[in-house]
């Protein structure tokens, strides 16, 4: 099937996208409307050959009944021998979730009802400020939540703090009142060294300020005796099963810090996007189905087409940190060099994920993706309608930008229409030079995610949306979307440097670079 499909991209010579549009159905047939969104993959080369090819795939690689097994809890995460159920975090209708035999769903929703007691507690007090410690899937969904949903922040501010730069906390603190401030240490395993570090400075923070450390600390994990042994009792811990992947972890106890920001009544708008889209990824046809549309054309653009990278580029302001979320969830899922069984990938894994919102990036880096002499499928998003009715203008013109570059990159400019703009200032040769530094090549794919309104429903519709495209590229690349050993190396390796950072151990059995390294922190420590 790959070289079927490879050979349909051979035969696309120099086809043009814009061409594709003389069938006055296509933008139809190509797009997909669910849950009140519209996605439009028009403006790429797939047409009815190629998207049946595509779906052919997807069956060859049983993506309905992978989907299936997932939902009902058999362990497809097979390194680790995990079933994989964010899912049943956002399942509010409660349908019975087995993992080994037991309905998961009594314990989820009495954790839920746990979360909103406290969310609420803490938004009736005198809390002014939440510092949520965590990195990676502990850190960038309730951060790019928090910051999506700006609108509906009706509790105390939130601050994340996740490097283990002593900047991060030590910046955010100076904005915090020790006295009116709580922690929440968010960490699956409740042993990655960054947040311990972190949560550990935050406690001697307050000691050094004078304040008790009680009643200041929340815990999310799942691992509750590591938070015990930290000093925080267990009413304060939330736990989570080890089927929740830390990056599919945000509709659980690691959103909690979302939860509070918003509330628990929009928290539960959020959950029910998410698992709006789950009906829908599980109900539709394949055909007709947005995740497995939005993840064949991921596979089009990357594997087939061998376009490297993928931009994501949200016409949305709030939505930027949704390129950070994207990246983890994307490539830490996805980027794998062997397959389920071992074997090496025949083809590219998953692609390079970038992006910034737009109009900024127009102004950056979008020169590259209208003239550069490499193709960057883009992925636009963007909403109808603004939160700012008084500023109706600005949206007019956001949307405006996000539709023109999206025209710009399929149309391009020719050298004759490059030649006929310039043509009153030179003329000859320079005419000539001057002009086709005017041409923009255009043909370039792009597909545009369009929504009402940014509203917490429609958050968790887009986030479950990306998650099933994860899920189903995925399968049909038959690795396994759901570990991340390629993490741990760089892990060992600086635990074993500390002591060579410090100077408790010698600088011995490191390779001529690090050692050059190593001397010139030294030197400069010695100051
Ligand atoms: O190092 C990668 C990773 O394991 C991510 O998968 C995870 O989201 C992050 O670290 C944080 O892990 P934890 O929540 O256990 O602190």
């Amino acid at each position: 099937m790959w070289d079927d499909l490879k050979s349909k991209a051979a035969g696309l010579g120099d086809r043009r996208i814009e061409a594709l549009f003389a069938d006055p159905d296509r933008a139809a047939a190509y797009s997909l409307s669910a849950l009140g969104m519209l996605f439009d993959f028009s403006k790429t080369q797939i047409d009815a050959p190629i998207y049946d090819a595509l779906l052919e795939v997807a069956d060859q690689a049983g993506v309905a009944a992978k989907r299936d097994a997932m939902f009902a809890g058999q362990k497809i995460n097979e390194t680790e021998g995990r079933a994989v159920l964010h899912t049943a975090l956002r399942n509010l209708e409660a349908r019975p979730v087995l993992v080994d035999g037991k309905d998961v769903m009594p314990e989820v929703l009495e954790t839920l009802s746990r979360m909103e007691s406290l969310a609420q507690i803490v938004r009736d007090s005198d809390v002014t400020d939440v510092v949520n410690i965590g990195i990676g899937g502990s850190d960038l969904g309730p951060a790019m939540g928090v910051l999506a949903l700006a609108p509906f922040h009706d509790g105390p501010r939130c601050h994340f703090v996740s490097n283990v730069d002593g900047a991060d906390i030590a910046d955010t603190l100076a904005k915090c009142d020790p006295a009116t401030t709580i922690f929440i240490v968010a960490s699956k395993t409740f042993t990655t060294i960054e947040t311990m570090t972190n949560a550990q400075t935050a406690k001697d923070w307050l000691a050094a300020q004078g304040v008790s450390d009680a009643g200041k600390f929340i815990a999310l994990s799942s691992n509750v005796a590591k938070a015990g042994e930290f000093g925080i009792p267990a009413e304060r811990v939330f736990g989570f099963e080890d089927w929740v992947g830390g990056r599919y972890s945000m509709w659980g106890p690691i959103g909690l810090s979302l939860m509070i920001a918003i509330g628990p009544e929009d928290f539960r708008a959020f959950l029910k996007g998410g698992e709006a889209m789950d009906r829908h990824f599980v109900t539709a046809p394949m055909a007709e189905n947005m995740p497995v549309a939005l993840a064949l054309v991921g596979l089009w653009h990357n594997q087939v087409l061998g376009h490297a990278t993928r931009a994501v580029l949200p016409y949305d302001n709030r939505l930027a940190r949704l390129p950070a979320y994207l990246q983890q969830l994307e490539m830490e899922s996805n980027g794998k060099g062997v397959s389920m069984d071992g074997a090496d990938l025949p083809y590219h894994s998953g692609p390079v994920v970038w992006g910034e919102p737009g109009t900024n990036g127009q102004h950056a880096f979008y020169q590259l993706i209208h003239q550069g002499t490499r193709v960057v499928p883009c992925e636009f998003l963007v909403a109808a309608r603004g939160h700012e009715p008084d500023l109706k203008h600005h949206h007019d013109l956001l949307v405006a930008n996000c539709l023109a570059q999206s025209e710009a990159l399929m149309r391009g400019r020719t050298l004759d229409e490059a030649r006929a703009k310039v043509a009153d200032k030179f003329e000859g040769a320079e005419l000539e030079r001057q002009a086709r530094h005017r041409v923009f090549p255009g043909n370039r794919p792009s597909t545009t995610l369009i929504y009402d309104q940014l509203d917490p429903q429609t958050l968790g519709k887009i986030i479950a949306l990306y998650e099933h495209r994860v899920f189903v590229e995925g399968v049909i690349l038959g690795i396994n979307s759901y570990d991340q050993w390629g993490v741990e190396l760089g892990k060992e390796l600086a635990t074993a440097l500390g002591p060579l950072v410090t100077g408790e151990a010698p600088v011995q059995g490191k390779d001529g670079s690090t050692a050059q390294l190593l001397r010139f922190v030294h030197t400069h420590q010695a100051r």
